[in-house]
């Protein structure tokens, strides 16, 4: 009887020290695909940051010196100057062209009851009202008038210089 019993207790625990093994295989594999991440060039390429700041040295490496000197378009001087060409704000359109680009469009010849330019009439109850107040309605629209007459990528200022403009055409 003992001896049947035992037959049928081994085979259980030999199953229970099986599941047990088996367990701790899969935590060990499983730290170790965490750590393998780690390792892994994709994952690393993954979680990189978007933009690394390198601040410009505050002079120039002496080394770099002669070398500009004598030939004056270094690739290095001409990167700079095309850099600095890209960094200048593009000039500021005058009223004129501001007017002719957009304005032009109702104010030529007076669309939707736009005051004409050139046309004293039209123009001499609005001068009345302050130039400051032109440049409101310009900017923000008036009952017709749109914000900027549509044209929202010109700045305030050279909104205000085409105001100008047309003012100046109508004394
Ligand atoms: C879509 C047509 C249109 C365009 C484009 C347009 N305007 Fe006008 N503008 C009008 C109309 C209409 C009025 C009259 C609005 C009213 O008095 O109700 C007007 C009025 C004005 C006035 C007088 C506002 C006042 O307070 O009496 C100024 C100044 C003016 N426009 C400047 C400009 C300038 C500068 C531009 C170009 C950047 C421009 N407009 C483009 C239609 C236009």
């Amino acid at each position: 009887m003992a001896h049947s019993r035992n037959n049928a207790f081994l085979p259980h625990l030999f199953i229970a020290i099986a599941i047990a093994a088996l367990l701790v295989l899969l935590v060990a594999f499983s730290l170790f695909r965490k750590d393998s991440v780690k390792e892994d060039p994709e994952a690393v390429e993954r979680i990189r940051p978007v933009a690394i700041f390198r601040s410009a040295p505050a002079t120039p490496p002496p080394a770099a010196e002669p070398v500009a000197a004598e030939g004056a378009s270094t690739p290095d001087a001409e990167a700079t100057d095309a850099a600095a060409a890209e960094a200048t704000p593009p000039a500021a359109r005058d009223g004129a062209t501001v007017y002719a680009e957009v304005c032009k469009t109702c104010h030529e010849t007076g669309v939707t009851g736009a005051p004409k330019k050139g046309d004293k009439g039209d123009w001499e109850p609005r001068i009345a009202q302050g130039v400051e107040t032109l440049y409101a309605s310009a900017l923000q629209g008036k009952g017709a008038m749109p914000p900027k007459g549509t044209a929202v990528r010109f700045s305030d200022e050279e909104v205000k210089g085409a105001v100008d403009y047309m003012v100046e055409l109508a004394r």
